[in-house]
């Protein structure tokens, strides 16, 4: 979809729908959507007065112009009551607005920039929702569909600017959110695909990709590399499959060479089916999504990559397929990080904290200035927060604040959740330095906290995607299966850290 800027008047577009929107308890119309009411004869207000246009959130009312204006169709969006507008919400409406308008057939549509000045969002603020709730509501995975689909394509959104001073505004807005989008797709596009198409291998050769097309280094450090720096931990998950397991290093240099990079690590297992812990049958195709945190951090490199913000940063991913076999870690082994730590196995199936114990303890080893690791890690914190809330964890006060507000701009919701020292208690081992399982209770917790002995005095936070990397229906910007979340979050706190 090509989305772009202009300045002129909605209601003397041509387009095959037009976009305007109704606030909730607003008696009069005023602006835009006067002057399409008075060509229409008065079309809209007279639904109003009958109650059928309330301007609730998700409301869309379609009316056709029958050549009274130049757009054959006028879409009336419900933004809900104007002073608890956000940001968020326009996302939402336009996602809700441009999936009905494409399953009416329509190709082109034009919009005001919905939300604009109002509730505190800018003009920027306002494009890049709409460019985002756009990209986002519209996305789907029809790859290996090879029956076409029944809707056609929605091929262009125009923005309509009022004027000249509005639209270089509206024009940057559009742009970022436009990257951002595309990045979250790309994440979803890596999550949603089998596991048999997403391999390490695969997440390699995509990793490579991205670094020929944005102008990233790549580093793929290969089983016997990881041997040398003694990575135990994810080479004894890597075990029990036949695929090579495979360390990618991402790195984009936007700041002083001399400056220390943010880490950003994620979880790269390309399918868990437990290992000799085996998970049950049910549902377990579903642990093809356990690569999220991996997909999300190689997708929010390439957004930074175009936004090229004046930092440093280097993606870690580890990546493996965690499967039984004669070769497979046993529930009773012992093995050694990175950092020299050595880990009882209890579970195998605990493989997560594994491979990120090994990414977070060579991102210390880098010197990272802060860390940020995200991670399908476990169904503990799913059962917490549920699809609606990320977990977060840290050991450092600030930076949590910072990636919560981060997710915040983004309209991903992240809860913190405790790191009180008790939880330690849980992880100790009897013959190891630590176990990697710390009972059935506050399972996040000990993960996190598992974690948190890989990163030194890094400061670092761990994000718990279990519950929101994938999402059961569609709703507002998300589709059914992966969300893409939190790639937006971790390139707006990117960029609040390089400000
Ligand atoms: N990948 C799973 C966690 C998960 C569960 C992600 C549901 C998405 C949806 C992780 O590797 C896992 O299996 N965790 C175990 C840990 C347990 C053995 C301590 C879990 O949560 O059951
Ligand atoms: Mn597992
Ligand atoms: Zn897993």
């Amino acid at each position: 979809m090509e989305i772009k800027v202009i300045v002129g008047d909605i209601a003397e577009i041509e387009a095959d729908a037009i976009m305007v929107n109704h606030f909730e308890g607003m008696e009069s119309l005023e602006g835009d959507i006067a002057d399409i009411d008075r060509a229409l004869d008065g079309a809209i207000s007279r639904l109003i007065a009958q109650g059928e246009i309330k301007g609730k959130p998700n409301e869309i009312t379609i009316i056709h112009s029958l050549g009274k204006l130049p757009s054959a169709r006028v879409a009336i969006v419900g933004l809900g009551k104007q002073k608890e507008l956000s940001q968020d919400k326009v996302r939402g409406a336009v996602a809700g607005a441009c999936r009905l308008l494409r399953q009416k057939g329509v190709g082109g549509i034009a919009t005001v920039a919905q939300g604009a000045g109002m509730a505190g969002i800018s003009a920027e603020g306002a494009a890049q929702a709409a460019a985002e709730g756009a990209l986002l509501g519209l996305y789907s995975f029809r790859k290996h569909i090879t029956k076409e689909a029944e809707h056609g394509d929605i091929k262009q959104l125009t923005i309509v600017a009022a004027d000249k001073t509005e639209s270089p505004r509206l024009e940057r807005g559009c742009n970022k959110g436009k990257v951002l989008a595309e990045a979250t797709n790309l994440a979803r596009d890596m999550v949603n695909e089998p596991a048999n198409y997403m391999t390490p291998g695969d997440m390699a050769g995509m990793a490579a990709e991205l670094a020929e097309s944005y102008g990233l280094k790549l580093k793929v450090l290969e089983r016997k590399q990881m041997q040398e720096l003694g990575m135990g931990a994810l080479l004894g998950v890597a075990e029990g499959s036949r695929q090579p397991p495979k360390f990618i290093i991402l790195r984009y240099r936007g700041g002083d060479s001399a400056e220390a990079d943010m880490v950003l690590a994620g979880k790269g297992v390309t399918f868990d089916s437990g290992g000799i812990s085996i998970k049950p049958s049910r549902k377990m195709g579903e642990m093809k999504g356990d690569m999220a945190g991996g997909a999300a951090v190689m997708a929010a490199m390439s957004a930074i990559a175009q936004i090229k913000p004046r930092v440093n940063v280097t993606a870690l991913i580890p990546a493996t397929e965690n499967l039984p076999s004669g070769s497979a870690l046993k529930p009773g082994d012992i093995v050694t990080a990175i950092n020299g730590k050595t880990i009882e196995i209890i579970s195998t199936d605990a493989e997560g904290r594994l491979i990120l114990a090994d990414a977070l303890g060579y991102a210390e080893k880098l010197g990272a200035k802060v860390i940020i690791d995200v991670a399908t890690l476990t169904g503990a914190c799913q059962v917490a927060l549920g699809d609606v809330v990320t977990g977060a964890f840290g050991n450092n006060q600030g930076l949590v604040d910072k990636v919560i507000a981060a997710g915040d701009e983004a309209g991903e919701l992240i809860w913190q959740m405790p790191m009180y020292d008790q939880y330690k208690e849980q992880n100790k081992s009897d013959v190891a330095d630590i176990k990697n399982v710390g009972g059935r209770y506050a399972g996040a917790i000990t993960a996190a906290q598992f974690l948190a002995e890989f990163v030194g005095d890094t400061p670092w936070v761990h994000l718990d995607i279990a519950g929101t990397s994938m999402s059961e229906k569609e709703k507002t910007y998300l589709v059914k299966g992966a969300t893409g979340v939190p790639v937006r979050t971790l390139v707006n706190l990117v960029l609040a850290l390089a400000k």
